[in-house]
């Protein structure tokens, strides 16, 4: 193969899967990094970011159209909708009209990565077939996750880049704003708690605290999407990528009540998204007595998501095995990760 320096082009770079691979690749010293967002992401480090609409097909050619250099494309963008078939248009667009510019453009493009998740096996419509393979068929669509997937592998036929797709669950690692983050809705949920004197109930019913799931840690993801994208064994092929450890969140719970100092209580289903919608001036009070950044409350947590967590009664599982046989064998104890993480928030003033 051609010795060619890569160039990453990262797409999504202020969420949560695209800010944690930036933050990988500016370490390492094999990569250039360009990325692209509409906001520029709280990152330092030597990247250069363009902030584009990849809506906007205009925008994106008047800001994107003379680079030629990408080797590398990390499709990490993404559009929340309240219904799942209202995210198919945005999500394709946004994928469509960068390729558009970019692919034809860039005569050294080695692989394109793009991002999806368990929702491929229909984990969010309800209980499915556990370990999830990547070989299962999917569900009933809508499924943008399956329509960008038809779409890339049509688009690469005679072409020489080669493509991957990434299908982690529940994505936990340092991001702000963003609508899926599961560390945050935790560490906000029992930092409310304790400072109303309460126990850390898990929030959603038995059945819940004790099905068997999975979670992903982005920097885990970060090394497989960097491994499938670089690795020619991995080429053409869908992975499912999680921490490689399974768990049930009544037995998670009281170690996460132990990192914040609580009494875990037993489960007590509560929709969170009306019940923790009050606490606005409950976490001002918290921010200012312990000198937190200033984050409006409505920006920090997105507690629907922590509703779809704490909502299903059936086990959510993918197997890893066949990102094992490709050559990925990274793993993650799932404990560890949720209270490295909560120090990373606390180390970054985002919790008391
Ligand atoms: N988070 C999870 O737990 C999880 C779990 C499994 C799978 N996934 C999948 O992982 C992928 C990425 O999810 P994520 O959680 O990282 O999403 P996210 O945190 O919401 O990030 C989305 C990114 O897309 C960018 N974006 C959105 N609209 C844009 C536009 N019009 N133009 C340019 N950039 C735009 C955002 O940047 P700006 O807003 O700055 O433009 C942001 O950088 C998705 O396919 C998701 O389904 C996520």
């Amino acid at each position: 193969m051609k010795n060619i320096r890569k160039i990453a082009l990262i797409a999504g770079a202020t969420g949560v899967v695209g800010r944690n691979l930036l933050r990988q690749l500016i370490a390492d010293p094999d990569w250039s990094v360009i990325c692209v967002s509409r906001r520029k992401p709280d990152i330092e480090g030597n990247f250069r970011h363009i902030s584009v609409d990849l809506l906007n097909p205009a925008d994106i050619r008047e800001k994107l159209g003379s680079l030629n250099e990408v080797t590398h494309i990390f499709y990490a963008a993404y559009i929340e909708k309240p219904r799942w078939s209202d995210m198919v248009a945005p999500n394709m667009a946004m994928l469509v009209n960068l390729l558009d510019v970019i692919e034809p453009h860039a005569p050294d493009l080695v692989h394109i990565n793009i991002m999806h998740g368990t929702k491929w096996y229909g984990s969010h419509l309800g209980p499915f077939k556990t370990p999830a393979k990547e070989s299962d068929p999917g569900r009933i669509p809508p499924n943008f996750y399956h329509d960008q997937q038809a779409f890339i592998e049509e688009r690469q036929v005679g072409k020489t880049w080669t493509w991957s797709t990434a299908r982690p669950h529940s994505i936990c690692g340092f991001a702000i704003g963003n609508p899926m983050n599961l560390v945050l809705v935790l560490a906000v949920y029992a930092t409310i708690s304790k400072a109303l004197g309460l126990p850390l109930r898990h929030p959603g019913s038995e059945a819940n605290a004790s099905a068997l799931v999975n979670v992903t840690d982005s920097g885990l993801l970060s090394r497989a999407c960097v491994w499938m994208s670089t690795d020619p064994g991995a080429a053409n092929e869908p992975f499912n990528i999680t921490n490689g450890d399974i768990f049930r969140w009544i037995d998670m719970w009281p170690a996460i009540a132990d990192y914040f100092g609580m009494e875990a209580g037993p489960a007590q289903k509560i929709d969170l998204v009306n019940t923790m919608a009050d606490q606005g001036q409950q976490w001002k009070s918290l921010a200012q007595k312990h000198d937190l950044v200033p984050i409006p409350y409505e920006q920090l947590v997105v507690w629907d998501y922590g509703n779809r967590v704490f909502t299903p009664e059936f086990d959510i599982i993918s197997s890893t095995t066949k990102a094992r046989q490709y050559g990925f064998s990274e793993f993650q104890d799932s404990q560890e990760m949720f209270l490295r993480q909560f120090d990373e928030l606390r180390q970054n003033r985002i919790i008391p």
